[in-house]
């Protein structure tokens, strides 16, 4: 056979021990926030049925698709995004759960997207999810989730912020300006846009969407950097704006009760990309703003009964492992890597090494992490090995000792050493 070499897919990662442990950080972070919150763990399989994305993630999330025909002539697709999944999942067995259901999630997930700084064609994603809660106190909570992951890992108001928004607001706005429901999507998908195309671009695609002339500046206005009072001030009175408007201010009133008012900002522009959000929507971002997304959720009402379920209200959020790795790097947040094990065992001759495997075999029972040299090697070299693997402790069994049944423990870090009885390290 010749031998070939192998690269890696491009947009794909390897994760040595170092990469792993920063990941098992973030995951532990995750974890921790959600179980404190009362969420509860799930997961579902990597691959599905293809129809479970085509118009349900919307156009985007379909052309990053990785779908084949599987040997069984099924169309079936990696898994882009965790939404579909939980609510296929839901539709089977929500009846029987007690609502709200909080669950979470920490899949692996697959894109086909054009690689570029934060994205890549896999990434793990920390899915937030309550189902079942329709008032505004279920997306304050979940968003109130996702900024305490972040806070966890150590980052503070300083370093990112919320972005919220909500398309009830946007539909009451668009529609007072000549959008009508048809056009909706058109109107979204242009103000979706407005920080990567020109102006002018931005204007002619809202005019398409039904934006009447007289409105259009102020549409653009408001949509470029504007907030709250300035959604009052252009558009107050107007039919259904000032109760979306009071909503989204309620929702941003119970962040602030929770003390994480510095982090929410109320910004118009965000409207996010899938098809399936019916109410508030949010990202994070970092306060720089020279990074995508880290986060995006909201509400999407309407997805359990399309797959099937039964109609239940629900709000949640994706928290990538890219972006935020990327920010907790820059900010000097990734924890050190280091080697380390409890003790080493090191023989002074080959006698003793079945002794050392009772003795080591013991400690690992107990609990410590144990390591010893798999072939017969000089002390020396016991040491150095004991030495690069980080030892705290280091045993060393003799042939005198042994006699006398005790070893002789170094701590590696002060040096000092002592005797044990072999039967006090075997009793744990
Ligand atoms: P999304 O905005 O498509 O939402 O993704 C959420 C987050 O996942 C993004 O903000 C980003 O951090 C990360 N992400 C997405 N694609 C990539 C990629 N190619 N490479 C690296 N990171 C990426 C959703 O997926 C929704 N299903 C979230 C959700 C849950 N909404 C309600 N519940």
């Amino acid at each position: 056979m010749t031998a070939q070499s192998f690269s890696r897919l491009p947009g794909f990662r390897d994760f040595p021990p170092e990469d792993l442990a920063f990941r098992a950080h973030i995951f532990e972070a995750w974890r921790t926030v959600a179980r404190r919150y009362g969420f509860q763990e799930y997961d579902g399989p990597p691959l599905e049925a293809l129809d479970l994305y085509v118009e349900k993630s919307g156009e985007e999330i379909v052309g990053q698709l990785y779908a084949f025909t599987d040997k069984g002539d099924r169309e079936v697709a990696l898994r882009p995004e965790m939404t579909p999944s939980l609510a296929r999942i839901l539709a089977e067995r929500s009846r029987a759960l007690p609502k709200p259901i909080r669950w979470f999630s920490i899949p692996q997930l697959f894109r086909y997207e054009r690689q570029q700084r934060g994205r890549l064609r896999e990434h793990f994603q920390w899915n937030v999810d309550i189902v079942g809660e329709e008032g505004v106190a279920a997306d304050a909570e979940v968003l109130a989730v996702a900024i305490d992951g972040l806070r966890e890992l150590g980052l503070g108001p300083e370093d990112f912020r919320a972005r919220v928004s909500d398309r009830r607001l946007l539909s009451a706005i668009l529609s007072s300006t000549g959008v009508e429901p048809a056009g909706m999507d058109d109107a979204f998908a242009a103000i979706d846009k407005i920080e990567r195309e020109p102006r002018e671009r931005v204007r002619a695609r809202l005019a398409g969407a039904g934006v009447g002339e007289s409105d259009a500046d102020a549409v653009l206005t408001l949509f470029q950097d504007g907030g709250a009072e300035a959604a009052r001030e252009a558009f107050g009175g107007r039919e259904a704006v000032d109760s979306e408007l009071a909503r989204l201010e309620e929702y941003v009133a119970i962040l602030g009760a929770m003390g994480l008012g510095a982090f929410v900002e109320v910004d118009l522009a965000i409207v996010r990309g899938l098809a399936y959000y019916t109410g508030i929507v949010f990202e994070l971002f970092d306060r720089l703003g020279s990074l995508r997304a880290i986060c995006g959720g909201g509400r999407y009402d309407r997805l359990l009964e399309r797959v099937g379920g039964e109609a239940l209200p629900a709000v949640g959020f994706g928290m990538g492992d890219v972006v935020l790795g990327e920010l907790l790097r820059e900010r000097g947040r990734a924890p050190g890597h280091a080697r380390g094990v409890d003790d080493y065992l090191v023989v002074i001759g080959e006698a003793q090494r079945s002794v050392m495997l009772r003795v080591a075999h013991a400690l690992r029972s107990s609990g410590r992490s144990v390591l010893y040299s798999l072939k017969d090697q000089s002390v020396r070299k016991q040491f150095k090995a004991a030495e690069s693997e980080g030892a705290a402790r280091v045993l060393v069994l003799g042939p005198d000792e042994a006699a006398r049944g005790v070893l002789v423990a170094r701590d590696m870090g002060t040096g000092l050493e002592e005797e044990i009885a072999i039967t006090a390290l075997e009793a744990g």
